[in-house]
């Protein structure tokens, strides 16, 4: 009962998250969409900022902007906040239930640090709260400076933060870690700057003042990156089902390039949006660094320590015995034991037992010498006609690589 209670409680806080995460991050490009579809006209209402016609679900909508707000206040308003709380809330809940309950599975390396449950839930917090403190300042700052400046210190701190904890947590909790990190900051863009904000302004149209038009350029910032963050964070949170891709050593670097093409594919609908020529020039660069995450994706993968020690052993056989075991092997065998073996209808060396290599023939030589030396069953019936003096030969390297792997 426990296990199916678990299980109802994890499918339905999923399916709530989906569902808050589509509707925030739907209305967030509907507005960014809308913000940058908007066109002067001559009859515009006072303090407007421009206008937009649009039709859909059988009505014709008109909507207007007020760059800072209108001269009055409207007797109704619709926030949108809840979206993105619920997203959060659910969220958060998901990470608390799966990664944090299941911390020695989902979070924990013991190869990269022996953390204690409670240690790891700790540092995955700090970092969550330090991901937003840090952006936040750099938001701060860069009012006054360029906003490339800001994209890229932004850059480098999620980069260097998913470095380092790719160091501390298995693949998967680092994944996770990261994308609720860049998913915070957009939340607590919502909660601590742009609603606050919003309220800010309605507080002095309500007092009959006139509001500050810095907390709208705040709030118009802050949603821009939150915009540019949508792509990336959903690729993360969707992404361990795909152990390829998130449980390999330069992962983190995969995040890094995901960021930079999540914003290309936003950079690509936003200047389409505002009626210019869509710039397809970004297929260029997204398809170079999708080609990388390919390419880095395989470089990550576990680096197989027999292979190694196999070449040292290689190395260190006596060369005749080596050459002249090979040499039958290669000749008696590998007609069928081949990745293309010559064996009519064969498709796959048999039992996928490749022997075409000295790497092939050192990491199957105990098997070798049971088929072959210490019995008659390969080649099968002899085919192959493997002299008595052969065996001795495949004996000789047998006995000299278990000699070598028991130094
Ligand atoms: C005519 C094709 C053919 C040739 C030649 C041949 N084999 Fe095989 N080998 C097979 C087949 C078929 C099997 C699978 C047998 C089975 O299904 O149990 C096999 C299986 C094996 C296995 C895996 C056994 C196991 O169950 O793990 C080894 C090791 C092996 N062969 C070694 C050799 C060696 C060494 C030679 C050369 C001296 C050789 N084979 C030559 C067809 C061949």
């Amino acid at each position: 009962m426990l296990y199916l209670f678990q299980e109802w409680t994890e499918l339905v806080l999923r399916w709530f998250h989906v569902i808050a995460g589509i509707a925030w991050i739907g209305s967030s490009f509907y507005f960014i969409a809308l913000d940058l579809s908007l066109r002067q006209s001559k009859n515009l209402p006072d303090k407007s900022h421009g206008e937009a016609w649009q039709v859909h679900g059988g009505g014709f909508y008109h909507l207007v902007k007020y760059l800072v707000a209108p001269s009055k206040m409207p007797s109704e308003l619709t926030w949108f906040k809840w979206e993105a709380y619920a997203t959060w809330v659910s969220g958060f809940a998901l990470l608390a239930l799966i990664y944090y309950a299941g911390a020695e599975l989902y979070m924990i390396d013991i190869l990269k640090y022996d953390l204690e449950k409670y240690e790891a839930v700790i540092i995955s917090i700090l970092g969550i709260v330090f991901g937003w403190v840090v952006y936040d300042v750099m938001c701060r700052i860069s009012l006054k400076t360029n906003v490339y400046v800001l994209i890229s210190s932004v850059f480098i701190l999620i980069t260097v933060m998913s470095w380092i904890y790719s160091e501390i947590f298995s693949y998967r909790g680092a994944f996770m870690q990261i994308g609720t990190v860049l998913g915070t900051i957009m939340v607590a863009n919502v909660l601590m700057i742009i609603i606050p904000g919003q309220k800010k302004v309605v507080a002095s149209l309500l007092a009959n003042d006139t509001p500050n038009p810095i907390h709208g350029a705040i709030a118009k910032q802050r949603s821009l990156h939150n915009n540019y963050l949508t792509l990336p964070v959903i690729f993360i949170m969707i992404s361990n089902h795909y152990p390829l891709i998130y449980a390999t050593e330069y992962s983190w670097i995969i995040i890094s390039i995901i960021l930079i093409i999540g914003a290309l594919v936003r950079h690509f609908f936003n200047v389409k949006h505002t009626g210019a020529k869509a710039p397809y020039w970004v297929t260029f660069p997204i398809i170079i660094l999708a080609s990388l995450i390919f390419y880095i994706s395989d470089l990550g993968k576990p680096k197989l320590n027999q292979i190694k020690d196999t070449a040292l052993i290689i190395k260190k056989i006596p060369k005749k015995t080596l050459i002249g075991a090979k040499e039958i092997i290669i000749a008696k065998c590998a007609m069928c034991h081949a990745q293309e073996p010559l064996w009519d209808d064969m498709r796959y060396a048999p039992k996928l037992v490749n022997l075409e290599t000295s790497t092939d023939i050192i990491n199957n030589i105990d098997n070798i010498y049971k088929q072959s030396v210490l019995s008659y069953a390969m080649p099968p019936g002899n085919i192959s006609m493997l002299e008595e003096h052969e065996r001795y030969l495949i004996n000789q390297l047998y006995l000299s690589v278990n000699k070598l792997k028991n130094q």
